[in-house]
């Protein structure tokens, strides 16, 4: 369980200093608890976002998908879930630095083998991954590049792996803009969900949490630093009130 891991830095030093050995400690220790504390915590709107990320990436038919920062899987899952609708088979590969993690991800692989899109899970850094320029025609991340030591050198790592013409889709938290949804959220991401995460995680990763979210950049800046590291075409879609936003761009 959570508690056999080391203990965790204070949640604002890892906001300030992001080191790949503690974000990795972090996950390590929540990964027993992550996939039910995310639906928990947001209502179960994970799945809405991933879902969407899923039904807009198919457009394309990629043939060989990337997500990094990959977790439990679960970006991987919602993509295979739509693909095997429209009756695509592209090839999966999922990368991560927490083997904690990945281990979660081969588990619910097995138990969701009805799917049958057998993920490829490895153990990688997105700042430095081991693949060849031009693998994939679709590199996916979900709430994982605001954890990256360094946000542009992750970006630019993801268009190196990403064939020209090929796609990105980033799915982050971002700063809602509607003052009273800004204020109601501020209250329970701030206040509320660190408490439960505590509870059930028996960590202060939740902490972690909203503070990296703030300082993240979001919406116009965000897509700006996208432009910036080999993206093109990049359109922002704020989810759910602008709670989370989905970014698309394509490789230059
Ligand atoms: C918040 S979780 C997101 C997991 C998943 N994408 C999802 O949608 O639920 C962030 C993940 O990013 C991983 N991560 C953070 N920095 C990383 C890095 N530099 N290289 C590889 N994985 C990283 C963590 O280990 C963790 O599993």
């Amino acid at each position: 369980m959570s508690k056999s891991f080391p203990p965790l830095p204070d949640p604002d030093e890892l906001v300030e200093r992001k080191s790949a050995k503690n974000i990795r400690s972090m996950f390590d220790a929540i990964s027993p608890t992550y996939d039910f504390l995310n639906h928990l915590l947001s209502a179960e709107m994970d799945r809405l976002w991933r879902r969407t990320l899923a039904k807009r990436v198919l457009a394309s038919q990629p043939q060989r998908i990337l997500d990094v920062c990959t977790g439990t899987g679960d970006v991987i899952f919602a993509i295979a879930k739509q693909a095997k609708k429209q009756e695509l088979s592209p090839q999966y590969v999922g990368a991560d630095f927490s083997l904690a993690m990945l281990r979660q991800a081969h588990e619910k692989s097995r138990r969701q083998g009805a799917l049958s899109c057998s993920p490829t899970f490895i153990r990688a850094d997105t700042l430095h991954l081991p693949f060849p320029e031009k693998s994939f025609d679709l590199v996916t991340v979900a709430f994982g590049l605001r954890n990256v030591e360094n946000l542009e050198r992750a970006l630019q790592e993801l268009a190196r792996v990403t064939h020209p013409g090929g796609q990105l889709a980033v799915l982050e938290f971002s700063n809602p803009r509607m003052p009273v949804v800004r204020r109601l959220y501020h209250i329970y991401f701030h206040h509320i969900l660190p408490a439960i995460g505590w509870l059930i995680s028996g960590t202060k990763a939740y902490l972690y949490l909203p503070k990296s979210v703030s300082k993240f950049p979001d919406g116009k800046e965000f897509a700006t630093i996208l432009e910036r590291c080999g993206w093109i075409n990049v359109a922002v879609t704020p989810l759910t009130g602008g709670i989370a936003t989905l970014y698309l761009g394509n490789r230059s």
